[in-house]
């Protein structure tokens, strides 16, 4: 039975989108899938609709007669900074106008544990930390948390704030030993974050039940999530095929891994 009559998919051409396409078409009688590029073709219980994020008025109609957002869309990794912003930012505060003025309850926002990149290894925080981005990805991400934030306080619209840590098929690092999200457990997360009967304003960790951890995701168990898989499967395969990192490296050093290394993106 499903439990809403319409949910939207934003990135839904994306890695992520894709995932959460079928995991979640049972929930809703309608799933609305967006995206700025193609998206391949309705099938019985969906609707696509191609809009970009920076088009306020397409944005507008985009979450006309939905009852809550997954919000995948996005620039997913560093960029140049006039992308971000059109994307992350503008994109996000045409989604939330969107949101305000069409009476949407809920959003679940793809975060990123790179609005925290720059906390050490070796400290493990939980989701109440200041922001500490590494890269303007991460502070469009650190902006998404607090935009929304405001618009709780101001409108009531709640939002889960997922800060995913690496969702892929499976961790090909040492990093993703513990920062690894499975599929599986993206999608159980993302339900428990729509289902949940109230959540206010939240900020959780995207992370499944890895032995190795960053972060104490206290918060996520009062959805009710409960993972279901760990990166530990993995380690022998990933420790084989990976050299022995060097402990002075900023990219073993901090959290947020290889973006805390990089350069200026348009150096
Ligand atoms: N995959 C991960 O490990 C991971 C980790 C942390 C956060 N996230 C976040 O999760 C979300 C999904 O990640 P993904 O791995 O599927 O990324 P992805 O790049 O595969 O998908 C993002 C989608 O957003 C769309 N998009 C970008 N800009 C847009 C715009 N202006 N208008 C409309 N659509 C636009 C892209 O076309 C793409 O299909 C992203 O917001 C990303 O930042 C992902």
């Amino acid at each position: 039975m499903p439990r809403f009559e319409r949910l939207l998919l934003t990135g839904a051409a994306g890695a992520l989108g894709t995932e959460l396409r079928r995991d979640l078409a049972g929930l809703a009688r309608v799933m609305r899938l967006s995206d700025r590029e193609p998206v391949s073709p309705a099938k019985a219980g969906e609707e696509v609709v191609r809009c970009d994020l920076a088009d306020a008025d397409g944005m507008l109609a985009l979450t006309e007669d939905v009852d809550a957002v997954v919000h995948m869309g996005g620039v997913s990794r560093e960029n140049t900074f006039a992308n971000i912003l059109e994307s992350n930012i503008v994109g996000l505060y045409n989604l939330y106008e969107g949101c305000r003025k069409n009476g949407v309850g809920r959003v679940v926002f793809a975060s990123s544990n790179h609005a925290i990149g720059f906390y050490p290894r070796t400290r493990t925080i939980d989701a109440s930390v200041p922001h500490r981005p590494d890269s303007f990805y991460g502070v469009s991400k650190a902006f998404g948390e607090d935009l929304s934030r405001y618009y709780f306080d101001k409108y009531g619209i709640e939002t889960v704030c997922l800060r995913i840590g690496s969702c892929f098929p499976e961790p090909v690092d040492r990093r993703m030993l513990a920062t690894w999200l499975s599929y599986p457990d993206l999608a159980r997360l993302v339900s428990r974050s729509l289902l949940a009967p109230q959540v206010g304003h939240m900020v959780v960790y995207g992370m499944s039940d890895n032995l190795e951890k960053l972060w104490d995701n206290t918060m996520a168990s009062s959805l009710g999530y409960v993972p279901k898989d760990s990166a530990e499967t993995y380690r022998e395969r990933v420790e084989a095929a990976t050299p022995v990192p060097d402990p002075r490296d900023p990219a073993v050093r901090f959290q947020g891994g290889g973006f805390t290394a990089a350069g200026h993106f348009e150096d």
